[in-house]
């Protein structure tokens, strides 16, 4: 089958597309026939090794961390979903390989994917979706009247997260530049802060959430926002301690996991609130969740760009630039 792959580490050029033998559907696992999949930064980072400390499987490594298509086989043992369904899912780390034409994965991490999204469109949806949901609900506490604030709501991370908070009923404010105005107010934040000319500390008080997307830089003006107790969860930077036993990290990765989140939860201690770390999980059942809420029209999907699966270097280098609005795809069919 055609797909894209890595044969050593190093810049967007190093990916090639080529021959890779065809997956099978294993016990408990589900055969998909790809036909989209998205761009996560995590993809290129992925490319230029920056995931070694925490996951590193052999080369070839394929890459790709989500997707959508139809199911064409079950193996052993599978209930639950049936050949021809139509799904969507976000693979295990080191078993990734979305851009490609099958892709094997066991059925508790996927779900039928929305039903009044093309494939292109659903693709874009399981690693941020997931992401946000672990991050606001489940690390967040995020209730109905929270007030959440939203690092580069532009982004793939950003449009799903002003979405899924304002569908969850909270006050949402986003950072943003001017260009994206248009498109934030139109997926519901209340308030956007154009970080190019406004200082989130000056605008925003007394919040429940920050999700940081962006690291460091933002998150010392962020604990200021942040009402007594608040939490700030940060998506970027080193993993906690948790997060790199569970991915089997080596002593001296943990130490410095380690060293760095004290460091940040005493600068967060310093201001009366909490600082805390997601490395977002697969996890079918909030997928078939975030779809529920797509089917009754709280949450779309935001597209920045699609290529062929022959293009994914370029897609690369758009993700690359920072500067994408919503979700860039990959087309396999
Ligand atoms: N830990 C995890 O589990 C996890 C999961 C998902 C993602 N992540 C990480 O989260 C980060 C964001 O991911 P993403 O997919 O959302 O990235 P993305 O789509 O590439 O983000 C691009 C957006 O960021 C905006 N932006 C850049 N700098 C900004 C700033 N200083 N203030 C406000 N907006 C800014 C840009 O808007 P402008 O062009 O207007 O500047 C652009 O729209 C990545 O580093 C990714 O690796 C981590």
């Amino acid at each position: 089958m055609k797909a894209a792959y890595i044969e050593s580490y190093g810049s967007a050029s190093k990916v090639k597309i080529g021959e890779q033998p065809k997956p099978k559907a294993a016990r408990g696992c589900v055969l998909i026939k790809m036909k989209a999949a998205s761009v996560n930064p995590i993809d290129w980072k992925t490319v230029k090794g920056d995931l070694k400390p925490l996951v590193k499987p052999p080369f070839p490594i394929l890459l790709g961390n989500d997707g959508a298509g139809i199911i064409e086989e079950l193996g052993k043992g599978v209930t639950g979903l049936g050949v021809g369904d139509e799904v969507y899912f976000r693979c295990r780390k080191a078993d990734t390989g979305t851009y490609a034409e099958y892709f094997s994965i066991p059925v508790d991490l996927v779900a039928k994917k929305p039903s009044n999204m093309s494939f292109e469109e659903a693709a874009s949806i399981p690693l941020v979706g997931l992401t946000v949901l672990q991050a606001l609900k489940e690390k967040g506490g995020m209730k109905p009247d929270s007030k959440v604030l939203i690092h580069a709501g532009a982004g793939g991370v950003g449009t799903f997260a002003i979405q899924f908070a304002k569908a969850c009923g909270a006050f949402v404010a986003a950072t943003a530049s001017a260009k994206r105005i248009d498109l934030l107010n139109d997926l519901g934040a209340d308030v956007i802060i154009d970080y190019h000319t406004q200082k989130i500390e000056d605008e925003l008080s007394d919040f429940d959430i920050v999700l940081d997307t962006l690291g460091d830089d933002v998150q010392e003006a962020s604990y200021q926002v942040l009402k007594p107790g608040g939490v700030l969860v940060s998506i970027q930077g080193i993993p906690d301690v948790e997060t790199m036993k569970y991915y089997g990290a080596g002593l001296m990765v943990r130490l410095v996991g380690a060293l760095s989140n004290r460091k940040k939860q005493k600068q967060a201690a310093k201001h009366g609130v909490r600082y805390d770390y997601l490395f977002m999980k697969e996890n079918g059942a909030q997928l078939a969740e975030i779809a529920e809420l797509i089917e009754v029209g709280k949450i779309k999907a935001v597209i920045d760009s699609t290529y062929p699966l022959d293009q994914v270097q370029q897609a690369f280098e758009r993700s690359m630039t920072g500067r994408s609005q919503g979700k860039i795809i990959i087309s396999i069919d």
